[in-house]
């Protein structure tokens, strides 16, 4: 395969083709999601939700990242592999933001890192960029910062923080990002913003004018089941399918049907 490259992506922008991004946290998974040709895999501290079980995106720390990400790098040969820097990893100054970036790239050999906020972190952005470390953005609900927002809902319906919204991300344009995540924000937001800059905008659930799309892997197979928000398309009931499957194997087991005869030496 011809590699995913942070160039590739803003091409892809210009040439009005859609971006697909979707998340891996392991091996197995990471190699199912490349095979299928996405175009960036995102390792993101979602991971402290679907894999780890937490409430919250804030509990995982930098070296679980950096444990997923070196899992999903060496399943992948197409895909760009960005990874989300986890929250107390970066928001207290600038050199430790570097720090923690640089350890994820030479840790997992992930290919660029992702942030949350625009304005408030400008001057970590500035530095893992001169460091030679490409950096996406992400803006809206930022999920880093649910206790400030108290709620999951819909971010930048105002018309104060939609500007700030679509000044953060003219910075983070200028700062030199590849590109940013548009979460949980008004349809016509992402419109505006996806016009106003050339690097490509990827939304969940931040409606069709993203230049890209981006889901937690879990939500788009059926694994998570309690979680329904709008924005979500599901393509498969996993969750249905590998309970049937699990139960079928329970059920096999007190038959004494499994192992049978030819499964056996
Ligand atoms: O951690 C994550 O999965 C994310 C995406 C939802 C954008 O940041
Ligand atoms: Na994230």
């Amino acid at each position: 395969y011809k590699r995913i490259t942070t160039k590739s992506l803003i091409e892809m922008k210009r040439n009005g083709e859609k971006i697909s991004m979707l998340t891996s946290y392991d091996y197995s998974m990471a190699k199912i999601v490349d095979d299928a040709h996405v175009d960036v895999i995102l390792v993101g501290d979602s991971a402290s939700n679907v894999m780890a079980g937490h409430e919250t995106t804030l509990p995982i720390t930098l070296d679980q990242m950096i444990y997923h990400a070196s899992s999903v790098i060496r399943a992948v040969h197409r895909a760009l592999v960005v990874v989300d820097i986890p929250f107390g990893s970066y928001q207290s100054d600038p050199k430790e933001a570097l720090r923690s970036a640089i350890r994820i790239m030479k840790e997992s050999g992930a290919h660029a890192v992702k942030l949350e906020g625009g304005i408030e972190i400008k001057e970590s952005v500035k530095r893992i960029l001169n460091a030679g470390i490409p950096v996406m953005g992400h803006l809206g609900l930022t999920p880093q910062s649910i206790y400030k927002f108290g709620t999951y809902s819909v971010r930048a319906k105002e018309d104060e923080e939609a500007e700030k919204l679509l000044e953060d991300a003219k910075l983070l344009e200028k700062l030199g990002c590849f590109g940013i995540v548009l979460e949980k924000i008004p349809a016509a937001l992402t419109k505006k913003v996806s016009e106003s800059i050339s690097i490509p905008t990827i939304g969940i659930g931040g409606g069709k004018y993203a230049d890209g799309q981006v889901l937690v892997i879990h939500d788009l197979l059926g694994m998570t089941h309690e979680f329904n928000p709008r924005f979500l398309r599901r393509y498969m009931n996993l969750y249905e399918e590998m309970g049937n499957a699990i139960s079928n194997y329970v059920k096999d087991v007190k038959n004494r049907d499994f192992p049978n005869d030819d499964e056996q030496y």
